[in-house]
């Protein structure tokens, strides 16, 4: 039997007459820019999440571009971010004309290690005359921007404390992590509501997924809410007067109404995730493959009931590639997030990072394989995964 790694049209039986209904009714208004949709989108997104203000923008990328045009990030600032992570991450922060100086990631998970953070802010840069905090290239520090990959967030607690001592703010790229909680020490937050500022994408594969692209930025402060509508619409307050250049970094109205119609099966289907993870892991254990998988971390199960929304299951397997070999001649979905860490791809060889300089990421990208997750996946079709992995380690 085939296992598709992500099959969207069974999710799409289920939302169907809500979504239709929500689109019928935009069409019916042909209001496609902004307006009403967007603003009610909006206002449920920053009381899901908890953050102040939520503001809907075309991706994740623009989102985040939006968020460090509006910080001021650019030539002669640096963003400190992790290599093991989707491109944009540090696509957007070259764009900007600013250095992105990478941290390895934590070993036994894939999310930015505090110590090597540590080991960055304290040894790697230094602070020149006026306090300014320098990476060896001369660039000023300005934000840290960890990544709640696969959709578990990252050591806050750590990273935040780290932050507050070099007083840089945090830009937490949530991206995959909609729904993810964190039990910090104040308490149970959301990814997207403990940095400064944080943006998430709704790419139709994410946990909450649009019919095309889109993305939200979220913050704390008003203001900074006001400049980053300022910027998602070419910096104009006023028709045709420009304040600043920003660009068209606008939801699709059709998307917020969308995204909306989606958002009350949010919880329903990472809770399905996370029982399917959990089922993955009893399975593997039972079928005597713990000594060839090992299943993604959890540290923060039971001490927040969305310790992790599982956008990706994502396990560290040996002999990966032969492995993946063996499940795509069988039908059975897979995927390798992310098999080149960004210090060693080509477009950043500019930053003279080397193999080795991020052992754990150039570790991850050999180890780990993503497999069939989605809330829908049957109990048989999980069964097949797991017999297909057996069978390749028995053999
Ligand atoms: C970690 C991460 N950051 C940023 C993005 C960019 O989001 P988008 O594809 O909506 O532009 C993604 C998208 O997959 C992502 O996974």
């Amino acid at each position: 039997m085939a296992v598709p790694l992500l099959d969207l049209t069974r999710q799409y039986a289920q939302v169907r007459d809500a979504v239709l209904r929500e689109i019928d009714a935009v069409v019916a208004a042909q209001q496609f820019i902004l307006g009403p949709k967007v603003d009610a989108f909006e206002a449920a997104m920053a009381g899901r999440i908890g953050c102040g203000h939520a503001v809907g923008m075309s991706s994740g990328t623009d989102a985040q571009l939006a968020i460090l045009m509006a910080l001021g990030v650019g030539p002669g600032d640096a963003v400190i971010t992790t290599p093991y992570t989707f491109f944009a991450t540090a696509g957007c922060i070259h764009r900007v004309g600013a250095e992105t100086v990478f941290v390895d990631i934590e070993p036994d998970g894939c999310n930015l290690s505090p110590a090597r953070l540590e080991e960055c802010l304290r040894d790697r840069c230094r602070r020149d005359a006026d306090g300014a905090l320098r990476t060896p290239r001369g660039n000023r520090v300005r934000l840290i921007c960890p990544v709640h990959l696969f959709g578990l967030c990252c050591e806050m607690d750590a990273i935040g404390g780290l932050a507050a001592e070099f007083d840089l703010p945090i830009v937490e790229d949530a991206a995959q992590a909609i729904g993810a909680e964190y039990p910090s020490r104040d308490g149970v937050k959301q990814a997207g509501a403990m940095g400064h500022s944080a943006y998430f994408s709704f790419f139709p594969a994410k946990n909450l997924g649009a019919f095309g692209d889109a993305g939200l930025a979220t913050c704390r402060d008003a203001a900074f809410a006001d400049e980053l509508r300022l910027l998602r619409n070419h910096g104009m307050e006023q028709r045709y007067h420009h304040r600043k250049v920003g660009g068209n970094f606008r939801i699709d109205a059709l998307q917020a109404a969308i995204l909306h119609a989606k958002l009350p099966y949010l919880a329903g289907w990472s809770g399905a995730r996370r029982d399917n993870a959990a089922k993955y892991a009893a399975a593997f254990e039972a079928a005597g493959l713990l000594e060839f998988l090992t299943p993604p971390a959890t540290p923060f199960a039971g001490r927040a009931a969305e310790h992790h929304i599982f956008h990706q299951y994502v396990v560290r397997a040996a002999r990966r590639d032969a492995l993946a070999q063996h499940l795509a001649a069988r039908g059975i979905g897979h995927g390798i997030y992310y098999p080149i860490p960004l210090h060693l791809q080509e477009c950043f060889a500019y930053l003279g990072y080397r193999p080795g300089d991020f052992p754990e990421s150039e570790r991850a990208a050999t180890e780990t394989i993503a497999l069939p997750i989605f809330p829908e996946l049957t109990a048989s079709e999980q069964a097949e995964v797991v017999e297909t992995i057996s069978a390749f380690y028995a053999g």
